[in-house]
């Protein structure tokens, strides 16, 4: 395993601890979450389902045997746990590396507590250097394009990618964060838009980073 995976693992198993027992939770996306789901499936902890944000999740899970359940049957969701490709010191964070940001913001923003876990790489005193991803309708690219490059940044198409929900995602490098939440806001406006990357309206509760010396806990507020 890469040093950058066991980092990723030592955060993935500390979010245990955030785990209750018989309740639902949430189940983000990506190589950090699925270090999470091994360790879950070998915990013990027993959980009433997991809400999945995304088919490779969902693959994984049943591999493991974790019941999954829709997000219509998840009646409480005391927690979600979920990777990111950047994360501030305020807990804001670009989301979307792997492309399932739009299943992955309504699950986070249907849960008590977000609960990110990332290796130390990922976290960051501003965002931006991470490409920002954006979840289009596939025949408003151009459209998008033009009013994102208003921004300063430059859109990208990813290729050869659909999301889950028969999206495209353009990638935007080098885009100005200044004011994450506003830009948020302003970015979901733009007709054609589904969705984008930037969590800051719905931050992360609890941030669990992996460092080679262990897991350190940021919570916000203390
Ligand atoms: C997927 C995501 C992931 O959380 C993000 O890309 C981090 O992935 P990884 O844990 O593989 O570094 O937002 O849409």
């Amino acid at each position: 395993m890469s040093a950058q995976d066991q980092l990723k693992r030592t955060a993935a198993k500390k979010a245990l601890e955030f785990v209750p027992e018989n309740a639902y939770i949430g189940i983000g996306t990506g190589s950090t979450v699925n270090f999470f789901i091994e360790e879950l499936a070998n915990s013990g902890i027993r959980i009433k389902g997991a809400v999945s944000t995304s088919k490779a999740t969902s693959e994984l899970l049943k591999q493991h045997g974790i019941p999954e359940v829709p997000l219509t049957e998840a009646t409480e969701l005391p927690v979600y746990i979920d990777g990111a490709d950047e994360v501030n010191h305020s807990l804001q964070m670009i989301k979307g590396g792997g492309g399932a940001l739009l299943a992955e913001k309504i699950v986070a923003s249907a849960a008590e507590k977000f609960v990110c876990i990332v290796d130390e790489s990922k976290y960051v005193s501003r965002l931006g250097k991470f490409p920002l991803p954006i979840e289009i309708i596939p025949a408003a690219r151009s459209l998008v394009s033009r009013q994102l490059l208003k921004y300063g940044g430059s859109p990208q198409l990813r290729l050869n990618f659909t999301t889950d929900s028969g999206h495209k995602i353009i990638d935007v490098h080098n885009m100005p964060i200044n004011e994450p939440l506003k830009l948020e806001d302003e970015l979901n406006r733009i007709p054609g838009i589904v969705e984008n990357g930037l969590f800051a309206r719905h931050p992360a509760h609890v941030l669990i980073i992996g460092r080679a010396e262990g897991a350190e806990v940021i919570k916000i507020g203390g």
